[in-house]
């Protein structure tokens, strides 16, 4: 069977500029990487050296077919001390969107993706009532210097990834960064140490990835707000939205009232925040399982990613009728995707996934785009470099890129805006 997808559907591929570019060390994440007791695996280090390497990276997407890159801008590379702004971080930034259209390669940019100036712990960092001007002044002066450029933007990158770390983290009484183990989580010292590097304190130290309680999800609203007012007061024409982490919850007999508040949690409440928003950026790897008793694991045959999750590719149209239901502005897939060594096995997650994009947009669902998760094997936060989301794969120690198949299979989709499902 073959499925048509509209002809301007924005076919691409996603990266963030701290799992990337390489060097990102003005960034709260590059001081936590660093000290003694990190709960991270391995330091990001040079990264996959894409700082470096933008050109040849664009044109190699472009030559599978790709249309659109999503990347982020680093708030940390572009205002290095407060209020000081580096003009050669923006030229840079400048560059890599030039490059996109040099290739017929539409951007599609993320202010913020995880990643913080370290200076901004000084002042509190994310629990800072200062934070929403602040960063609408950093989203100002880029959309100043390159606001034309940029067609389509998130002013943040899973706003709701917060509450889901906090209600997996309870149970421990921390508020921990993407991913990070238990125990290595409770290992003394290292944050105090990592506030040091920031020039701050402990008590002065609150990364994004804690921004879980109801004080935080005002700034977090605030902030977004402010940003997308500045970004439009701009450049009216650019579309701004945000993406929040969607597992596709369900729930066996006795756990519809769990399922019901993991929703509310993870996503229902952030609502009053996108009023406005031109887009909804969905984010999609997996589903998650209620029964009475709290969330019910896998079965012993389920196949399980390297992330340890379920494969479950039906998730992502399951998430976006649910979306749909609660929103009327267009939804983007602004990552999808799957870490594994097996590439045939993302093949059939992107296979099965737009199959039931497709079903969404036959029942008139408005889907405007699909970017997977990620365009390069990259750095994976606390994980590091051990697990392989990518299209492209990278030797680390020559920065060789390797197309695999799931890049072509991509790539031939976005020629043609149409899927063979066989
Ligand atoms: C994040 C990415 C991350 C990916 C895979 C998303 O939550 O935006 O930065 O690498 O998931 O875990």
């Amino acid at each position: 069977m073959t499925y048509d997808f509209p002809k301007r559907f924005l076919w691409g591929s996603a990266t963030a500029g701290h799992q990337v570019e390489g060097n990102n060390d003005n960034s709260d994440f590059w001081a936590e990487e660093q000290v003694e007791g990190s709960p991270y695996n391995e330091k990001s280090g040079e990264a996959i050296d894409h700082y470096t390497l933008y050109k040849e990276d664009i044109a190699l997407m472009a030559s599978l077919g790709l249309k659109v890159f999503r990347f982020s801008i680093e708030w940390a590379r572009i205002e290095p001390e407060p209020g000081r702004y580096s003009q050669t971080a923006i030229n840079h930034y400048r560059d890599v969107l030039k490059t996109c259209y040099e290739h017929n390669i539409t951007p599609f940019v993320a202010m913020h993706h995880f990643a913080s100036p370290k200076w901004l712990m000084q002042f509190g960092g994310w629990a800072s009532p200062d934070v929403p001007d602040r960063f609408a002044k950093y989203c100002e002066v880029v959309f100043r210097e390159l606001g034309e450029l940029i067609p389509y933007v998130l002013t943040m990158n899973e706003v709701n990834l917060p509450v889901m770390l906090r209600e997996l983290f309870t149970s421990i009484g921390f508020i921990p960064p993407v991913g990070i183990g238990r125990d290595a989580w409770t290992a003394p010292g290292w944050r105090e140490e990592a506030a040091k590097l920031c020039g701050a304190t402990s008590d002065q130290y609150f990364t994004f990835h804690m921004l879980s309680d109801e004080r935080s999800l005002h700034i977090l609203r605030q902030t977004h707000q402010k940003a997308r007012q500045a970004i439009k007061s701009i450049q009216p024409n650019t579309l701004v939205g945000l993406s929040m982490a969607l597992s596709d919850v369900q729930c066996i007999q006795g756990g519809e009232k769990i399922a019901a508040a993991k929703w509310q949690s993870y996503f229902s409440q952030y609502l009053p925040m996108i009023e406005e928003d031109d887009f909804f950026g969905l984010q999609n790897y997996t589903r998650e399982v209620y029964g009475p008793n709290g969330q019910v694991q896998p079965d012993k045959e389920a196949e399980l990613t390297q992330m340890g999750y379920e494969f479950y590719p039906e998730g992502l149209s399951n998430v976006v009728r649910k979306v749909a239901q609660s929103i009327s502005i267009p939804i983007i897939i602004t990552e999808h995707g799957i870490a594994t060594e097996n590439d045939s096995r993302r093949v059939e997650f992107i296979r099965k996934g737009l199959a039931g994009l497709q079903s969404c947009l036959e029942d008139g669902i408005d889907i405007r785009g699909y970017l997977h998760w990620s365009t390069f094997d990259n750095y994976e936060w606390n994980s590091g470099y051990t697990k392989q989301f990518g299209l492209i794969e990278v030797d680390r120690t020559t920065q060789k890129r390797k197309v695999k198949e799931s890049a072509r299979f991509l790539g031939q989709i976005a020629k043609s805006s149409s899927l063979v499902n066989n």
